[in-house]
């Protein structure tokens, strides 16, 4: 029996892909595709599809394993509501969110099965590993700073993924992530102080979404970078978290989780 999902915010970029991922996956089939109400899709065939793009987003959780989200924060809460009420399995890549909305997501997460993944590819979260170990063996030595780099139509900033960088090598160090984080504009008055962890963003052209991180020491600098080619390796990590996530009991999860036990 295949998956059946539902893709949230279906007009966008990430919508798109994830339809794309489904739609060839072989234990996903696509079972709804929500718009925005009045959006021009909708009523309209979802590719060569049995699905219509629709704005009833209860009757289609209804009928899903599993609802994938990649909209804004908004458009995720909104969803979010729903989906408790459906008992429907969540996977958030929306990111943007602040603290106390990040309470909201893990407590829908004592109702239904909740992934919140500020990037939702293989490669990103193979690098975290990467990072946390980079960071145990020189985070107390080194200065460490955190370079993204993405499209100019992005809205947050600095983005989920840069964030989450910075936490696994906090975590990894034993420190709070923002006791360290600190922006550009630090260097109008002083020089860099030792411990603190650098956050540059870069907004321009197309950039679908890089990120490096260096540990630069006095003599040496050691850098761990990921560039995503295209939005393929997002969708791709969706779906394959999205099958799994549908077979979890209700709680809070992130793509580590995914990972271990895949
Ligand atoms: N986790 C990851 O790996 C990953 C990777 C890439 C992107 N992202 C994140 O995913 C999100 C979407 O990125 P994108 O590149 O796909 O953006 P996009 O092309 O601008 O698409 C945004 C989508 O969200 C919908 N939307 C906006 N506000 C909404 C609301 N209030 N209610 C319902 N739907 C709403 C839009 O609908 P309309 O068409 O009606 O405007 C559109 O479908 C961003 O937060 C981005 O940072 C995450």
């Amino acid at each position: 029996m295949k998956i059946k999902i539902a893709v949230n915010a279906a007009s966008g970029k990430m919508g798109q892909q994830v339809i794309n991922q489904v739609t060839t996956h072989q234990q996903a089939q696509l079972n709804a595709a929500f718009c925005r109400p009045n959006h021009r899709l909708i009523g309209r065939q979802v590719g060569y599809t049995d699905v219509n793009y629709s704005s009833d987003v209860s009757t289609g959780l209804e009928s899903s394993d599993v609802v994938i989200d990649f909209s804004l924060p908004e458009g995720t809460f909104g969803l979010l509501e729903k989906a408790v009420t459906t008992k429907t399995p969540v996977i958030i890549g929306t990111t943007g969110f602040n603290d106390e909305e990040t309470a909201r997501i893990k407590k829908a997460g004592e109702t239904v099965p909740v992934l919140l993944a500020p990037n939702t590819s293989i490669g990103v979260n193979s690098a975290l590993a990467l990072l946390a170990k980079a960071a145990k063996m020189l985070g107390k030595q080194a200065d460490i700073e955190i370079i993204e780099s993405h499209h100019k139509h992005k809205v947050d900033a600095p983005s989920g993924t840069a964030i989450r960088m910075g936490q696994a090598i906090a975590e990894a160090m034993g420190e709070n992530f923002d006791d360290l984080k600190v922006t550009d504009s630090r260097f109008e008055k002083r020089t860099r102080k030792k411990g603190e962890i650098g956050m540059s963003v870069i907004r321009a052209g197309e950039i679908i979404g890089e990120h490096k991180v260096l540990f630069a020491l006095d003599n040496e600098i050691i850098s761990i970078e990921h560039k995503a080619q295209n939005r393929h390796c997002f969708a791709e990590g969706a779906v394959a978290a999205a099958v799994w996530v549908a077979a979890q009991k209700p709680g809070f999860y992130t793509m580590q989780d995914f990972l271990a036990d895949s």
